[in-house]
């Protein structure tokens, strides 16, 4: 089994020898520690409250590497990029995996042996020439994480948390869900021989996404509540039971939603886009790749920024309503209500980390409402591309986002699609059926929203009816 043993210590400034070294693994867990996002208090992993959440304020903690505030310590940038890309071709699960090929960025395991993987992340970043011409804009790609194996971005981060839990000795996982965490839990811990326990608001998940987590293995509760309430109701489970939380108020969930922005720069040969817009629902994943491209740039890796926006549906959009009210100092949770389910949301836990991320890059927070979001959906999907509701967000945001000037024609824009366009058939199928807005929702975008519609046209079965109906169709 041909593997590259690479330490971070072994490329680390100027300490880079070998191409293939087989040294020791790479990661060595006191590289790590957490940092409260709100007191600034430092932690280490074992003192990480059931709901990691600060005790002395109450806000959440990050994950944080000392040792690369050492100068001699600094990993070398072009050792790393010439390393990750090399790990693609070896035969180990470990090296190939879109998330642990860039372990040296993220050594929160101690040992390699407790990694659980599915071949999550090396995603593709598509060109999306239709939208960019439509938009006037040179370069428009999108990122899409509905191509991790169970189908969404939740899987590199699902690889990172559910890891350290195997680490950690613990047996049984859980999540509260909109859907998309709980496919990806069940699906590791099933791998990792662990028991699974969901928490999904009743009648509000798509339905390709419970699927998942049946056919997983996982134990899952249906609570008669919103994702909110079910949010509540485990935190109370985690203090009583010795279950690990999986929700992205877990730390690590972000260090393995981070390298995306990895990915991103590398596809772009170590360049990196002048926008990514990213959707938000309970707003951990822009907050994790602000966290992956704010890392590169400190380490050298990359010389630049982008703007990170973030998009919500105007249903579930605390945070819009943050960003305009009081300029991110407070949030007043909301009573979400949106067709895209994954982001539905009212009461975000990572609000603050959010915030920070749109202050330090420079991007904006925008809504878009239901008929805004079907027509973008439906748009990416007619590049051959298509995702879940909730990532088509981006695309609709990105229209505001040029429409006031905060995007120019010759900026290169990044979309981050989050999930896999069969995740939700049934969204997809009610718009082409004209079945999915209201009259009233569908009306100022109504011509666009008829040349995007192609519902199924029902014909007896002879060659005549077919012919007649593609003469028609092409006339
Ligand atoms: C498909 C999809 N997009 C976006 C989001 C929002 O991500 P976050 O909750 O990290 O803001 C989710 C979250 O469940 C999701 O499943
Ligand atoms: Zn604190």
């Amino acid at each position: 089994m041909r593997r590259f043993y690479t330490t971070l210590f072994e490329v680390r400034q100027g300490h880079f020898f070998a191409a293939n070294a087989t040294l020791a693994i790479s990661m060595e867990s006191q590289l790590h520690q957490l940092r409260c996002i709100g007191c600034a208090t430092v932690i280490v992993q074992r003192d990480l409250k059931e709901n990691f959440r600060c005790l002395g304020c109450g806000e959440l903690y990050e994950v944080e590497y000392p040792s690369w505030n050492a100068p001699s310590r600094r990993p070398n940038a072009s050792a790393l990029r010439w390393l990750w890309q090399e790990r693609r071709s070896s035969t180990s699960p470990v090296d190939r995996s879109g998330v642990w090929r860039f372990r040296d960025l993220l050594p929160i395991v101690a040992d390699e042996r407790n990694i659980v993987t599915l071949s999550e992340g090396n995603t593709p970043l598509y060109e999306l020439p239709r939208s960019a011409e439509a938009l006037g804009l040179d370069r428009l790609l999108a990122k899409h994480q509905g191509m991790n194996p169970t189908g969404s971005f939740k899987d590199t981060g699902m690889t990172a948390a559910l890891s350290v839990a195997k680490e950690m000795g613990y047996r049984w996982v859980a999540c509260a869900s909109t859907g998309n965490t709980s496919a990806a839990l069940a699906a590791y811990a099933a791998r990792a021989r662990m028991q699974s326990l969901v928490l999904i608001p009743e009648g509000k998940i798509a339905w390709g996404k419970l699927s998942q987590a049946m056919d997983y293995g996982a134990l899952t509760l249906q609570l008669r509540t919103d994702f909110d309430g079910c949010v509540q109701v485990l935190s109370e489970v985690v203090r009583k039971a010795p279950v690990y939380l999986l929700n992205s108020v877990n730390p690590y969930r972000l260090e393995g939603q981070k390298t995306p922005a990895f990915e991103i720069a590398e596809q772009m040969d170590w360049s990196v886009p002048d926008h990514v817009i990213v959707p938000g629902g309970n707003l951990a994943n822009c907050s994790a790749l602000g966290k992956g491209f704010l890392e590169m740039k400190s380490l050298g890796i990359t010389d630049k920024l982008p703007r990170i926006s973030v998009i919500q549906a105007s249903g579930a959009n605390p945070l819009y309503r943050s960003m305009m009210a009081n300029g991110g100092e407070h949030l007043e949770p909301v009573e979400a209500n949106t067709r895209a389910s994954a982001i539905r949301i009212g009461n975000p836990a990572s609000w603050r980390k959010a915030v920070r991320i749109l202050r330090e890059t420079g991007g904006w927070c925008e809504e878009v409402n239901e008929a805004e979001i079907a027509l973008a959906k439906a748009e990416i999907g007619a590049e051959g591309i298509g995702c879940e509701p909730a990532s088509a967000v981006t695309l609709a945001g990105l229209k505001k986002l040029v429409q006031k000037r905060r995007v120019a024609s010759s900026e290169t824009t990044v979309l981050l699609l989050t999930g896999h366009t069969l995740k939700d058939s049934d969204y997809t199928i009610a718009y082409h059926r004209g079945e999915l807005l209201r009259e009233e929702e569908a009306a100022p975008l109504k011509p666009e929203i008829e040349l995007t519609r192609r519902n199924t046209i029902e014909i007896d079965a002879s060659v005549e009816e077919v012919l007649r109906v593609l003469e028609r169709v092409s006339a």
